[in-house]
């Protein structure tokens, strides 16, 4: 019997309320664990747990990695760096070659969009989705729920606007299939150049206007621009876009007064976000990476729960 409905966590769309509660729940119990002298549990004794990062990460990479030494997972790191890729080993082999030596759970990050979904479709191992392109980037939209939840309460009824790159955030499209599923109103704001394609297929409201767009707003996540992922011609300005985009006392004058203001990280500081608003008083961006170590937490241990049992 599985802990969750879910097998491996690929990302938050179609993922069910009752599953995302009880990634919550089992994190706030993980999390008052972080505040004692002892942080350590015996839970993941005797799993390991690989860490595939393709992409660069400082944030997720050593959070996931936390969490496992939290749990007394054993832990191998993969780099892409002097690894056989390097040498043309496929994605597929370099798995198959992985579990070969017994593995129970690989965390991946990797620039192509399904590389978690490919994955899970041909091991045994739960698979879980540190970020694949443009897709999803699960964990990272959970701990932001947590955080919400955390300082603002139940969900239902709030509203979160998401303010910078949609186009190109893994984070944003988590986040409004989770904050959906938990009864928020999610609003996406940007430039036009830097909307998806299809904004209708995912459930929020679109706002071109930034004043807008926080107006009434609970909680404001501002995203990095994505320059890695972005062709020149999306943004001939970073200038233009700070003062059109940037989250600005200003900007926040419709907000509600204690809004709370996020970034997934790395913050490009004057540019998507002032930094007397980032160091703030209504800031919750390093208490965000705190929570992620116990949201991380939770999704392993919850997932290697439901792996026990086969
Ligand atoms: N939030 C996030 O994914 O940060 P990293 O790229 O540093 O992991």
């Amino acid at each position: 019997m599985s802990a969750l409905e879910i097998k491996h966590l690929l990302g938050l769309r179609g993922v069910s309320a009752n599953d995302i509660r009880a990634i919550l729940d089992e994190a706030a119990g993980f999390r008052k664990v972080l505040e004692r002298k002892v942080k350590t549990l015996p839970t993941l004794r005797g799993t390991t747990v690989v860490n595939l990062f393709f992409e660069s990460s400082t944030r997720t990479r050593i959070s996931f990695e936390l969490a496992e030494k939290r749990l007394s997972a054993d832990i191998v790191n993969f780099a892409t760096s002097g690894s056989s890729v390097q040498k043309g080993e496929t994605l597929l082999d370099t798995l198959k070659n992985i579990e070969a030596m017994k593995i129970d759970v690989v965390v991946v990050r990797h620039k192509g969009t399904g590389v978690p979904k490919f994955l899970s479709e041909h091991t045994d191992a739960v698979i879980v989705n540190a970020g694949d392109g443009a897709h999803e980037h699960p964990t990272q939209a959970l701990l932001d729920i947590f955080t919400i939840e955390n300082s603002l309460g139940n969900l239902s009824g709030k509203t979160v606007t998401i303010v910078g790159d949609i186009k190109h955030s893994r984070v944003a499209r988590s986040n409004a299939w989770g904050l959906n599923a938990l009864g928020a109103k999610v609003r996406f704001c940007g430039p036009p150049t830097l909307m998806p394609r299809n904004p209708k297929m995912l459930p929020v409201e679109i706002f071109c206007d930034v004043g807008k767009a926080v107006d009434g707003a609970d909680a404001v996540i501002a995203l990095r621009l994505q320059k890695e992922r972005m062709d020149d011609s999306l943004l001939p300005s970073i200038r233009e876009y700070r003062n059109f985009y940037g989250i600005t006392r200003q900007t926040l004058e419709h907000a509600k007064k204690n809004v709370l203001i996020m970034h997934p990280g790395p913050i490009n500081r004057g540019v998507e976000l002032d930094s007397d608003i980032a160091d703030g008083e209504n800031s919750v961006i390093l208490e965000q990476v705190t929570n992620g170590v116990a949201v991380r937490m939770s999704v392993l241990y919850l997932l290697s729960a439901g792996r026990a049992g086969e």
